[in-house]
């Protein structure tokens, strides 16, 4: 049965039920045989999605932006530099006027406080698009991903290598909601946030899912299904780059990695790649390479959240 999930924010994974995550992808899958057929289908005529951003994005800007006019609606695109917020006005109050103009928000921030107060104190639903905490847009669209190639989800084995950041600590989430195994590898002192780890394990113990920390890619990688990865340095943490780089060598996801995993296993990124660092120009554009269907998906998936939400 439909999950009403009108006026929803959608902050987090962990705060979805499983049916919710459910109905997210299986709209999506409507939505992307609707616009493969060139169906018109315009359920969000007449509202505007507004888009903070204060981060740099390809991805998530051009997909949020072309999703709502496939849907009939209009996207406006909030550079947080050119806002009061800028000079000082505050996030609560930057909300309660939105919401006067707007019928969605969807942020990219630094700050995941920033996205709890503009829920806090706006009156109309608020779409994480990535924190340094979380990127849930990214992490449903990979569970998307997923199914389509794999056909299920309950069961699967991912195992991310990598830092452990808001990309794995979405994908925890995600995996940990529909059951699907997910293993975080990352050196020592880049593991995941221990409290989203908890809150995941928590949500697996419901579907059977097995969320796990791992320290040795080589044996991570053995009988997986598929192998993720992101940046070793997030956006915000440039300054870093240098000291990530020899922390993270042997978490290079390169052709010698490959050579210990399943000959059908699949990778996967959410990009944008740092070439040479955390993936190699051979992987990336090899044969188990669906980074780009990746990226396709983000629109699909995120027509759903819009549809559903709006
Ligand atoms: N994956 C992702 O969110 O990409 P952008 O930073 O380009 O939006
Ligand atoms: N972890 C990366 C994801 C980019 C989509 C970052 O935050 O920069």
């Amino acid at each position: 049965m439909a999950v009403d999930m009108k006026g929803k924010s959608l902050v987090s994974i962990h705060d979805l039920t499983r049916e919710e995550v459910n109905q997210i992808l299986d709209t999506a899958h409507i939505l992307k045989m609707k616009q493969k057929l060139g169906e018109i289908y315009h359920p969000l005529r007449g509202k505007t999605l507004g888009m903070i951003f204060q981060k740099p994005s390809t991805r998530t800007r051009i997909s949020f932006e072309v999703a709502m006019w496939q849907l009939g609606g209009y996207a406006l695109f909030l550079n947080a530099g050119d806002l009061q917020l800028k000079r000082g006005e505050t996030i609560a109050d930057t909300a309660r006027v939105l919401g006067r103009y707007l019928d969605g928000i969807m942020i990219r921030t630094f700050a995941h406080q920033d996205v709890l107060d503009l829920v806090k104190y706006g009156t109309v639903p608020v779409i994480n698009g990535l924190t340094d905490l979380l990127h849930p847009c990214q992490a449903l669209s990979d569970l998307f991903t997923i199914k389509e190639k794999k056909g299920c989800l309950a069961g699967i084995k991912l195992v991310y290598i990598g830092d452990g950041n808001n990309v794995a600590h979405s994908l925890m989430f995600g995996g940990a909601k529909v059951g699907m195994h997910v293993t975080v590898c990352s050196p020592a002192g880049f593991e995941p946030n221990p409290e989203i780890f908890r809150l995941a394990q928590a949500d697996a113990a419901q579907t059977g899912a097995r969320i796990e920390i791992h320290d040795d890619p080589l044996a991570a990688v053995k009988d997986v299904d598929i192998i993720y990865t992101d940046v070793w340095a997030s956006m915000g943490q440039e300054e870093e780059h240098t000291r990530r780089i020899e922390a993270f060598t042997r978490h290079q996801v390169n052709e010698s990695l490959l050579a210990q995993a399943r000959s059908d296993v699949l990778v996967m990124h959410c990009l944008p790649a740092h070439r040479g660092e955390e993936i190699t120009d051979a992987v990336m554009d090899g044969p188990h390479s669906i980074v780009f269907d990746q990226a396709e998906n983000r629109l699909h998936v995120q027509k759903a959240i819009l549809s559903l939400v709006m």
